[in-house]
């Protein structure tokens, strides 16, 4: 089925110039760009985001790094998009990422880990709606 999918682009991957060569792995896969903006994000767009972490350990260094610079928030769509960005991005920890993954290729570390995808059709759904009005999206005809 065709899916929408939430990508940002990390604040690691924004500070390392490596957006379009990001955004073209997404594009070469089938998955079409259909609302983007650069933003730095706030504390509190942050803690809201990421909201079902926030009583993980590592959620203080998490929202700390995500707010450290600007990032690129984008809605993908096409075929099985959720699991297609999946395996684009790589496992969350770049040590663990697969070869030739975004991870893989252009991250450091679990916290500085180039992109955030989200994880179910049901996430995508909510985190595409927290930073879109549904008049932003701009669906292939
Ligand atoms: P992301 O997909 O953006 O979702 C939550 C983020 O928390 C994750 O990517 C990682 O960058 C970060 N993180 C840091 N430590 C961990 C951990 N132990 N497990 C999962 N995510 C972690």
């Amino acid at each position: 089925a065709v899916e929408r999918t939430l990508s940002i682009i990390k604040p690691d991957a924004v500070a390392k110039n490596v957006v379009g060569q990001i955004i073209g792995r997404f594009e070469k896969a089938g998955l079409s760009v259909i609302a983007a903006k650069m933003v730095q994000l706030s504390q509190s767009d942050a803690e809201g985001f990421y909201a079902e972490h926030s009583a993980r350990p590592f959620f203080k260094d998490l929202v700390s790094f995500m707010t450290s610079g600007p990032v690129v928030v984008q809605v993908l769509e096409g075929e099985g998009a959720v699991l297609k960005n999946r395996e684009l991005m790589g496992a969350t920890n770049p040590k663990e990422a697969e070869a030739g993954t975004i991870r893989a290729d252009f991250a450091e570390s679990i916290d500085a880990n180039a992109v955030h995808g989200s994880d179910s059709t049901t996430s995508a759904a909510r985190e595409v709606a927290y930073f879109f009005a549904e008049t932003e999206l701009c669906p292939r005809a």
